[in-house]
């Protein structure tokens, strides 16, 4: 048998893994060779923000858990290599296999390719271009050492070759994230509170909001608040709050009253009230993917993305982060102006299928 770590810290890997699992389950079942030992790092603890997504998804209780927890960016790198180090020196994989661009991403890579395991990373090859994020060193120091591509889009594919990547070493595979949407599209619920806010399909909105670059500086956030609550005129605007967030949510005052904070929300819930909802309101890059495939307009306050897809083929679109322009563009969506939009190339529900496979191949 060949062992597979497959690792998971944060929240938007959660959903990533889940598929690759059961594909490896699966060919395990048939009389594959493939073993996998799940690692989760800890980088997010709280039950909201990591234990709801096991639970949800079905994904199996991680054999090992580094338990890093928070701290700087550096501490949590640290934190989670020493850990990972050990594991490793106490028993070797032969294969170290890191998803999306987060923290534990990188810090699983370095440690395991230092001690000579091989490194295959999911979402390979996305880029931003913007340095200011944590997010885009992750994604370019991963990708540097990097044995096996498994990739999204055909962007990312060029994104590589021009890097000098060889083109057997580059799978384009699809989206996992979309292989657990599409395999929970008909298990989404309600949220508890749905009736609560009055909420109704396709009247209300759905906003997530966490980069440094829009919740770091209460008096900027404040503005974007308030600049929120005006534009989607008196309808309902869901914010789940990361905890990222509710730290300068406790410096500035209040919130317009049609904004409705809730805490960090389960998957299932999550996904159905983006699934119904007038338009999504985000600075994250996964929901990007989500929205695009359910049709639902989004608005990204963001300058950049490494998802250029969602806006080229999808329904997302870039408005930067100056509070001024969501006005502008939630008169086009009540206007009924919104662009419809495609779904990107192998975003099938099969991605993790196809990952096994590969994976089967080369080990
Ligand atoms: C991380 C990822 C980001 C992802 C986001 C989604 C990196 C660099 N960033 O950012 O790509 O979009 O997760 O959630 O890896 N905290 C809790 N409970 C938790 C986890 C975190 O209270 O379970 C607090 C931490 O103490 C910290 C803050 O939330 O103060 C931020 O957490 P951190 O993991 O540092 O980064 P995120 O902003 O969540």
């Amino acid at each position: 048998m060949k062992l597979i770590d497959i690792i998971a810290g944060a929240r938007p890997n959660f959903m990533k893994i889940a598929p690759i699992i059961r594909a490896l389950e699966a060919s395990r079942r048939a009389g594959g060779r493939l073993d996998y030992r799940l690692v989760h790092t800890g980088q997010h603890y709280d039950a909201r923000m990591s234990g709801d997504f096991f639970t949800q998804l079905g994904i199996p209780a991680p054999q090992v858990n580094l338990e890093v927890g928070s701290g700087t960016q550096a501490e949590q790198t640290a934190a989670i290599m020493v850990g990972y180090e050990k594991l490793l020196l106490a028993r070797r994989s032969d294969l170290c296999l890191v998803v999306g661009d987060v923290t534990s991403t990188m810090a699983c890579a370095i440690a395991a390719q230092k001690l000579c395991v091989p490194v295959a990373h999911v979402e390979a090859g996305i880029r931003s271009g913007d340095w200011t994020m944590p997010e885009e060193i992750n994604r370019m120091v991963t990708d540097a050492i990097t044995n096996w591509f498994f990739t999204t889009s055909e962007v990312a594919n060029d994104t590589l070759r021009r890097s000098g990547i060889a083109e057997e070493r580059i799978h384009f595979v699809g989206n996992t994230m979309i292989d657990t949407l599409l395999a929970n599209m008909a298990r989404l619920q309600p949220p508890p509170f749905w009736d609560d806010l009055g909420l109704t399909v396709g009247n209300y909105f759905v906003a997530t909001l966490h980069r440094p670059a829009n919740v770091d500086s209460s008096d900027g956030f404040a503005r974007l608040l308030a600049a929120l609550g005006g534009a989607t005129r008196g309808l309902p605007v869901v914010f789940p709050v990361h905890p990222r967030t509710a730290k300068t949510l406790r410096e500035v005052g209040g919130v317009p009253d049609n904004i409705c904070l809730v805490e960090p929300q389960p998957y299932l819930e999550f996904n159905y009230l983006v699934k119904h909802a007038k338009a999504v309101i985000t600075d994250s890059g996964g929901i990007t993917e989500e929205t695009t495939v359910m049709g639902v307009p989004c608005i990204t306050l963001r300058d950049s993305t490494e998802r250029p897809e969602t806006v080229t083929i999808g329904t997302n679109e870039l408005i930067g982060t100056d509070p001024a322009k969501l006005q502008p563009a939630l008169d086009r969506l009540f206007a009924g102006q919104w662009k419809r939009g495609g779904i990107p190339a192998l975003w099938d529900g099969r991605t993790g299928e196809r990952i096994v496979a590969v994976l089967e191949r080369i080990l």
